[in-house]
């Protein structure tokens, strides 16, 4: 059976303020049993989540890391300073870090291994550009995202991977996938993994679906059979709305 999971991306948002006063909330919230809960702040604030949460079935993870465990890299932190402060999990190539950063295969293959190598659980993203659809390049793209900077993995490391398909066109637009684009990429996402390594490792990764997820689509979206809970942006702000599709699941 699959992990069921809603991890929330904060981006950068919410101070060390605002971060307590949305902790507060989120304390009193009943949690689900069968759904695995992660919020991800800012740096700045994963050692005041991990101690406010560490009561509560949710757990914390970082937005990005550094390659490297230690040295001269001004303004980065390592995975080892990531799980001083209880973070047990990362996001790794998303989006914006992709494409503001410039973060590459290469580099993201580098994280990966660091990761690992760290006993954090990894968060992939993975998605295509709208041109990509357009052109209907958008299952190569995400073959080659995989291969170049997953696939070298072993296959003992999928325990530790959770694939976020978030197609870029739908992040922050409003535009979500329709239920059945998503089902068609999480399933070919499943079937590729499967390709290179196994039906019983494909069977068990966790996929989730990020790109405007909102209360109103959740459910929808969660009821498709190889999707498995979702990537939040926005809709993580608020613990109202970050319930409602926590609580998502038929
Ligand atoms: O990582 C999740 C994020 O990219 C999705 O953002 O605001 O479209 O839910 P949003």
């Amino acid at each position: 059976m699959r992990k069921k999971i809603v991890a929330g991306n904060w981006k950068m948002n919410n101070d060390l303020a605002q971060t307590e006063t949305f902790l507060v909330d989120f304390k009193k919230q009943v949690f689900p049993e069968d759904v695995v809960v992660m919020i991800a702040p800012p740096f700045t604030n994963l050692s005041h989540a991990f101690t406010s949460m560490r009561e509560h079935p949710v757990s914390i993870a970082a937005q990005n890391m550094h390659q490297n465990d230690e040295g001269a890299f001004t303004g980065e932190v390592s995975a080892k300073m990531l799980k001083s402060v209880g973070v047990n999990t990362v996001i790794l190539g998303h989006s914006e870090r992709r494409a503001y950063f410039n973060e590459d295969s290469q580099l993201l293959a580098e994280k990966v291994n660091t990761a690992l190598k760290n006993e954090l659980t990894i968060i992939f993203c993975i998605g295509e550009e709208l041109e990509d659809r357009k052109s209907e390049n958008h299952f190569n793209l995400i073959k080659t995202q995989l291969t170049e900077g997953l696939f070298h993995v072993s296959s003992e490391a999928w325990e530790h991977i959770i694939i976020a398909y978030e197609p870029v066109w739908a992040i922050g637009t409003g535009e979500t996938a329709s239920p059945e684009q998503a089902q068609e990429m999480h399933l070919f996402i499943r079937k590729t993994i499967e390709e290179k390594y196994s039906k019983a490792i494909a069977d068990k990764v966790s996929i989730l679906y990020g790109g405007s997820v909102k209360p109103n689509n959740a459910v929808e979206i969660f009821s498709q059979t190889d999707v498995d809970g979702g990537l939040i942006g926005g809709a993580a702000l608020k613990v109202d709305s970050f319930m409602d599709i926590v609580n998502a699941f038929e």
